[in-house]
């Protein structure tokens, strides 16, 4: 996964080298998009792109390239790795200009992308479940914008870690958002809760297609919020994101969720994703 884009260029990445003066680097003055490649093929990458310039329309950033252009440049990259499953990753900043609070005038934006290995979902995750714990969240006031600037998200999931978990889920003004670096869904009586798309949750991909997935089998879901008690006393808890799909959580702040076992209506969204991205949807 050695080769990235940078400005135009395709290029090993240690040769890759933006600017010291970045206003990413800076001040973290750039959005993101992580989108997951099976076989070869981009996952919902009409999503993606589409949400991409949602960010970059929240932070008055110009769009460095068309949704075709995007589209050509990211399956040459990931054919130049190797194809297979991948995830990719790119940024756009709003580029190199001296270091000043206000937006610049005529900059160009730095548009950057690259691709890891896909890591393949840990069945212990399947079987078992992960662990979460609950804190309060500390982050800014859009996180419907996918920024660069993730140190509170990094905060968050760092002390989760320390707890021997694997998600912070988050708490504002007594409701549940989602997870420092997932949306959360919380089953009660059989129908699936998931906060509303607002500035308090980033619109997740993986979201859409949970949604989309239950709509299509008639599970019940509703996009409202649950509160903290309701979190607490849940049969299910789930979290999901591109990269990890739909995890369900069977411990939270050290209590069993439910039974303490990956639950029945998880079992079967999952076994719906599954299938929904063999059909390979774009
Ligand atoms: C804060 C936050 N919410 C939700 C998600 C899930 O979004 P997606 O399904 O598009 O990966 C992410 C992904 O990284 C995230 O960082």
């Amino acid at each position: 996964m050695d080769q990235v884009y940078l400005n135009g260029s395709f290029l090993p990445a240690q040769q890759a080298q933006v600017s010291v003066f970045d206003r990413g680097f800076l001040l973290g003055d750039g959005v993101y998009e992580v989108i997951p490649v099976y076989k070869g093929k981009c996952f919902q990458l009409t999503g993606h792109l589409e949400r991409l310039q949602a960010s970059l329309d929240g932070v008055r950033m110009k769009n460095p390239y068309s949704n075709s252009q995007w589209k050509n440049l990211l399956e040459e990259l990931v054919e130049l790795n190797g194809s297979g499953d991948q995830a990719l990753y790119l940024q756009v900043t709003r580029g190199v200009a001296p270091r000043d609070h206000v937006f610049p005038e005529g900059v160009t934006p730095t548009a950057f992308a690259m691709s890891s290995p896909l890591q393949a979902v840990p069945e212990k995750y399947k079987t078992e479940g992960a662990a979460a714990i609950t804190l309060p969240d500390i982050r800014w006031q859009n996180c419907n914008i996918k920024a660069i600037t993730l140190l509170p998200n990094s905060m968050l999931k760092q002390q989760a870690l320390e707890a021997g978990a694997l998600e912070a889920l988050l708490i504002r003004d007594g409701y549940l958002t989602e997870g420092a670096a997932s949306n959360a869904y919380v089953v009660i009586d059989g129908t699936i809760y998931t906060a509303p798309k607002d500035e308090k949750v980033l619109p997740g991909i993986t979201r859409e297609v949970v949604i989309e997935i239950a709509l299509a089998n008639n599970m019940p879901l509703l996009e409202e919020a649950v509160t903290e008690p309701q979190l607490k006393q849940a049969d299910e808890i789930w979290v999901s994101s591109s990269t990890k799909e739909v995890v369900p959580i069977t411990v939270l702040d050290g209590e069993p969720v439910g039974d303490g076992i990956p639950g029945p209506v998880w079992q079967r969204m999952d076994a719906l994703y599954q299938q929904y991205k063999q059909n390979g949807a774009v």
